[in-house]
């Protein structure tokens, strides 16, 4: 039994079962049956009643050293099956994953050599293994078609193994000689201690994205050619519409022109015969009966009056005083017609020495005033006006200027679409043609319309 106890101290799990059951059977023999509960050999288990207990012991120590010796190699041996079995499973993910992606993807050693190529590099592009691996990577079939490219790939390798990563998208070449697009980049590889231990190349075909874009690129193109063209074609035809309409303008105010002259000379020449006549007929009044003086003097009035009517009309038509002295006198003379008629208080402010301009420039701003003050007479309401004419910089500029109602919002915007009167357009199509502009203010207390125009070099001859 003391053995029992000493080994206790070494082993102690292993001995208190031998003691257990040494303290429980002694002296009959071991109930040794069950090798699950203690398993040792049969030797032991056929020992005998009166048996050694120190010789079985030491039978028992020699059983379990070896047995644990046995075990040990057994777990050493499973644990190298696990890890092996692990490295394969490993393997393979990773090689499902290379060789399934639809990126291609490579390993190069450190001196750019070919190492490995997933399917997608090879199968897509018609190679087999034999034909790339194991050469420089910039010697590849992929690089074959442009010695440029070649060259870039070879100075990509070398930089990524000195640990620059390099991105570009280039050309590559399948087995069948077509042509593609990559978005190629390499990368190094570092272990642990980030030394570099091996070059991976990638790519994505994107020559299929590059031709929508390039399709794209060329109808966005044509779409803009196309509206270059049609905005070239508006413009033309905007362009041919102000030239007519400043052309319809030009024909009115010559045509004007010529109804005052055809008025003044033709009707007013008559009207002065038929005056003389009336004259002379008057001298013998003495001779006519009552009513036939009487007649006589409204025909006589009559007369008078039709003339000043078609001299009034002819001259609205066209001044003849703005030929014969220009701008001031016949404003002046119109202006002052114009209180008259309409009995509003005109405050017309121009230069004593205002001089003359080119006779499109003084009909246009004849024509301009005129449009104003029928307006203010037509729409404002107000019972004054002011009309500035004021020359500066080379520049002309038209005020005209009541005290009225305001110009309602919509018609200030002179959109043109028939919102605005002819008189606001044929204004501004004048001023237009001319090179000026013109713009509207207002509020309920009365409105401003200024016209601008530049001065040319032959408008300052006729001064
Ligand atoms: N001084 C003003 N005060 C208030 N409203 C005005 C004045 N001038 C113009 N308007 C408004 O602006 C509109 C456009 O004027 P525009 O001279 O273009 O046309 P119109 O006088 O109506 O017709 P048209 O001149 O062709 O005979 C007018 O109908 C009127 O409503
Ligand atoms: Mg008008």
């Amino acid at each position: 039994m003391n053995v029992g106890v000493s080994r206790r101290e070494h082993w102690r799990g292993r001995n208190e079962i031998v003691l257990k059951i040494v303290g429980r059977r002694l002296p009959g023999p071991f109930d040794f049956e069950s090798p699950s509960v203690f398993p040792v050999s049969r030797q032991v288990r056929r020992q005998p009643l009166g048996y050694d207990i120190r010789a079985m012991l030491k039978i028992i120590d020699m059983e379990f050293t070896e047995r644990e010796r046995a075990e040990e190699r057994e777990r050493v041996a499973a644990r190298e099956r696990r890890l092996v079995a692990e490295a394969g499973e490993a393997t393979a993910k990773f090689r499902a994953i290379f060789d399934q992606s639809s990126i291609f993807s490579g390993v190069l050693s450190v001196d750019g050599i070919v190492v490995d190529a997933n399917r997608i590099c090879l199968e897509a592009c018609g190679y087999t293994a034999d034909d790339v691996l194991g050469l420089k990577f910039w010697e590849t079939p992929w690089w074959r078609g442009s010695e440029e490219v070649k060259e870039k790939i070879r100075v990509a390798t070398i930089e990524a193994a000195k640990g620059r990563a390099y991105r570009e998208e280039l050309p590559y070449w399948c087995a069948d000689g077509s042509e593609r697009v990559v978005d190629f980049a390499i990368h190094p590889v570092r272990d642990e201690s980030d030394e570099i231990i091996f070059l991976h190349p990638t790519g994505m075909d994107i020559t299929e994205r590059m031709q929508t874009e390039l399709e794209l690129r060329t109808t966005r193109a044509e779409l803009e050619e196309r509206v270059r063209e049609r905005t070239a074609e508006l413009n033309k035809a905007n362009e041919s519409l102000r030239n007519l309409s400043a052309r319809l303008l030009h024909i009115r105010d010559e045509e004007a022109r010529r109804l005052a002259r055809e008025l003044h000379d033709s009707a007013g020449q008559m009207l002065s015969a038929m005056a003389m006549n009336i004259a002379s007929i008057a001298s013998q009044a003495h001779k006519l009966d009552e009513r036939g003086a009487k007649a006589m003097e409204e025909n006589s009035a009559l007369v008078e009056q039709i003339s000043t009517e078609i001299r009034t009309i002819s001259y609205l038509l066209h001044p003849p005083l703005l030929d014969e002295l220009g701008l001031r006198s016949a404003l002046t003379w119109y202006v002052e017609g114009f209180s008259e008629r309409s009995k509003i208080k005109v405050d017309l402010e121009i230069a004593a020495d205002f001089g003359r301009l080119s006779t499109e420039r003084e009909t246009a701003i004849f024509r301009i005033v005129q449009e104003c003050l029928t307006n203010i007479h037509r729409h404002s309401g107000s019972k004054t006006a002011v009309i500035r004419i004021l020359q500066e910089n080379d520049r002309l500029t038209i005020v005209a200027e009541d005290a009225g109602k305001g110009i309602p919002a919509d018609k200030l915007g002179m959109r043109p679409d028939g919102q605005a009167g002819v008189g606001f357009r044929g204004m501004a199509e004048r001023l237009r043609y001319l090179g000026g502009n013109l713009n509207l203010k207002s509020n309920a207390n009365g409105s401003v319309v200024t016209a601008t125009m530049p001065l040319e070099a032959d408008d300052s001859s006729r001064a």
